[in-house]
């Protein structure tokens, strides 16, 4: 049968913290041509961990690749017109590997974790006036469990594998774009040890200013700079995949590895965000709402984050945002899945949910891993009240998804109070918004529009237009008014104002009595 012609193709590798993806696009129309999607396993060995095997990491990866490969050799479609591929990640995740053996020397400490809850509070209680935002001047980052200079700082005092590969110089760390382009472009025979800018702002060791690591940030956390990967733009090649055995066909060698953004960044990049007030939502293991504040970092002073947003070339300049993170979101419902087994798949919730259209007056707070934006307190923890003998799993199916639109509605306030200019309507994507009652529900609480890309993978595209637009690459035009095939849906706010303030002044409530619960 005749090959399908199409112009060049780019790909994207989007490793989340619950699944992992593979997925190639038209780098002409931005059309989205074929894609695999793996589930990752997350291990809690102890109450507040949160692990995962950087190997099944790798591995999914490899596998995603391969079907995805499949698929589209199964639509007649050239594999050998992919020419670039970029990686987008969970960011924060937290590894250190051999740099001889090539293994990991310990789990992934994800995100979410919070074993490190007694040491961010002994650095907070060691700094002048208790002040959780010591450091934000050089990072634009409260001290908190969050970031992976903390995680760093565990694995070293209480790992014996990684402080013997430190001593010898053997360590290498990396979040988990840099533990897969290492991999990637040849591990232990010669891969390269890199990161992006806006990867490097998660840690806590990164200036975002000078753009660089920080001496005097490893030195308060005891880090030694060797060990640290480089740090490059998001956009720019920074190695060629090699041959690796898990992929049979091998059809991907060779092709450059030229885009490289936190996944945050990457939807900013994927939505077209790219003048100053643009915004956008995505909703998947946790929300986060990024608000592109151009070539200025603002300070927050409503508990927001200054991150990296991109910088889309060597010889470009940085762009930055103002960050609203929420870490429960999606979480919430897998954990009605897991936990209390109240739907079989994440998906089931909205039909339960829509069966009763309310959740009677029930609140739930997932502050599973202590509340972020805008309060960052690790002692948090998770509450559902305003229980009855009525109470049904279907309430507490629409508390959850209510619960994602109300953390929003109080990143949305933070971000309009610290821009002085109100957002009139939210741009969204990633899993969660293919719920159509939890679109409805976020325009109801916040009163205003909520458009999603009738594209939801928005992540993925990001991390493809900067492998696409990278030097020497040049197959795709960063112009949003270039791209034919993105179109976008609606969802206009439904019930009155007053109602919508009531319900949320009582989900207010509901996180004071989360953040004090043991009081
Ligand atoms: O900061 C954590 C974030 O990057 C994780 O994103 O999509 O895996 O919830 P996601």
């Amino acid at each position: 049968s005749d090959r399908v012609m199409l112009g060049p193709l780019v790909a994207a590798i989007d490793q989340g913290t619950s699944s992992t993806r593979f997925l190639v696009f038209n780098a002409k129309t931005a059309e989205l041509l074929s894609h695999h999607q793996v589930e990752i396993q997350q291990s809690f060995p102890k109450e507040g961990w949160v692990e995962e095997d950087p190997k099944e990491i790798l591995q999914s990866v490899y596998e995603c690749m391969e079907r995805t490969c499949e698929k589209l050799t199964q639509l007649n479609i050239d594999i050998s017109n992919i020419k670039a591929i970029g990686v987008t990640n969970q960011r924060e995740t937290t590894l250190v590997w051999d740099k001889e053996t090539g293994e990991p020397l310990y789990n992934a400490i994800v995100w979410l974790d919070l074993r490190t809850q007694s040491t961010v509070e002994r650095l907070i209680n060691k700094t002048p006036g208790r002040n959780k935002n010591h450091l934000k001047h050089k990072t634009g980052l409260p001290i908190s469990t969050y970031f992976s200079a903390v995680k760093l700082r565990w694995l070293m005092d209480n790992v014996v594998e990684v402080q013997e590969a430190v001593l010898a110089r053997r360590a290498m760390f990396g979040t988990v774009d840099s533990w897969l382009i290492w991999c990637l472009t040849g591990g232990k025979s010669g891969g390269v040890h890199c990161t992006d800018v806006t990867n490097a702002s998660r840690t806590m060791l990164f200036n975002i200013h000078t753009m660089d690591w920080d001496p005097e940030l490893c030195k308060y956390f005891d880090i030694p700079m060797e060990i640290l990967p480089k740090v490059r733009s998001s956009s720019e090649i920074y190695g060629l995949m090699k041959i690796y055995s898990s992929l049979k066909s091998g059809a991907l060698t060779g092709i450059p590895i030229s885009g490289c953004l936190g996944d945050q960044s990457a939807a900013l990049v994927g939505q077209m965000c790219f003048q100053d007030g643009q915004a956008k939502n995505t909703y998947g293991t946790g929300c986060f709402l990024l608000r592109n504040t151009g070539l200025k970092p603002v300070m927050s002073d409503h508990g927001l984050l200054t991150t990296v947003a991109y910088k889309l070339g060597r010889d470009q300049p940085p762009c930055y945002a103002l960050e609203g993170s929420v870490a429960i979101a999606g979480a919430a419902v897998r954990w009605l899945r897991d936990n209390l087994g109240i739907v079989q798949c994440s998906t089931d919730i909205e039909k339960l949910a829509a069966t009763v259209g309310t959740s009677y007056g029930c609140y739930f707070v997932p502050a599973f891993s202590g509340l972020y934006a805008p309060y960052w307190e690790p002692s948090a923890r998770g509450i559902i009240c305003g229980l009855t003998q009525f109470t049904n799993r279907s309430h507490l199916a629409f508390a959850a998804l209510e619960a994602v639109c109300f953390q929003t509605r109080e990143i949305l306030d933070a971000m309009n109070q610290d821009s002085g200019i109100p957002l009139t309507q939210l741009q969204v994507d990633g899993g969660m918004t293919s719920n159509k009652l939890l679109m409805q529900l976020q325009a109801d609480i916040l009163c205003i529009p909520v458009v999603k890309p009738s594209m939801p993978e928005t992540t993925a595209l990001g991390a493809a237009m900067a492998a696409g637009a990278a030097e020497g690459v040049s197959v795709w035009s960063l112009k949003p008014e270039d791209l034919s095939a993105v179109t976008s849906e609606k969802f206009e706010p439904q019930i009155n104002p007053e109602e919508s303030e009531y319900r949320y002044a009582r989900w207010k409530k509901a996180v004071q009595k989360a953040m004090n619960w043991e009081t």
